[in-house]
């Protein structure tokens, strides 16, 4: 098992440069907003940062976005500091973002992070040594009707409880790829019990 890891200092990379690739997708973005209204584009861009830097927006990165589209760098640090979807530090391969919000907590949000816990012994907040993964804490992310749920990277795993997160968790130590959405026999968030209105169609 491997320990916890919590690093206390970051180290900030000199500089970033979008890649030619990013940076003509990030000027086509600009491109969408008026003229005087670039900073329309701040979210859009820091993903694009963000996704380019492993996962995590180092100043560097703020910075540049903030010269293209010509905002004060202060303006860019508040947007990316309020947004949890922004990592300002380094986060593991496999980022979870555990829902533990009301809906989530309520159908036990907390067996998702003991099994958490139990597979990869690190809590909220804290990675993995081997940088394999993070564990985050995180307020609602809007699939409550499949509670509880974490975000794997950019996929949802819904309807989890502590065996259902304990298998995830340990398909993806082996390097499998568990499909994402439900975990139980339901279709998106339909009823778990099948349909209970329109049962029947005619054609
Ligand atoms: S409360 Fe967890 S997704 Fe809404």
């Amino acid at each position: 098992m491997t320990a916890a890891s919590t690093p206390k200092t970051v180290t900030q990379p000199e500089s970033f440069t979008f890649t030619k690739a990013n940076l003509k997708t990030a000027k086509a973005i600009i491109a969408r907003y008026p003229e005087g209204r670039q900073a329309s584009a701040v979210l859009a861009l820091l993903d694009l940062a963000q996704r380019q830097h492993d996962n995590w927006l180092p100043r560097a990165a703020m910075d540049a976005v903030a010269e293209m589209l010509d905002m004060p760098p202060i303006r860019v640090y508040e947007v990316a500091t309020f947004y949890t979807m922004f990592n300002l530090a380094p986060v593991g391969r496999n980022f979870l973002q555990v829902c533990t919000t009301t809906p989530c907590w309520l159908c036990g949000s907390n067996e998702v992070l003991r099994a958490c816990k139990d597979v990869l012994d690190i809590g909220p907040g804290e990675s993995t040594a081997d940088g394999s993964f993070s564990v985050v804490e995180v307020e609602c992310l809007g699939a409550c009707v499949n509670a509880p749920m974490l975000q794997l990277n950019d996929d949802y795993y819904e309807d989890l409880d502590y065996a259902r997160t304990k298998a995830l968790l340990e398909a993806l130590k082996r390097g499998e790829a568990p499909d994402p959405g439900p975990q139980v026999a339901r279709q998106a968030s339909a009823p778990v019990t099948g349909p209970t209105t329109i049962s029947e169609t005619k054609v």
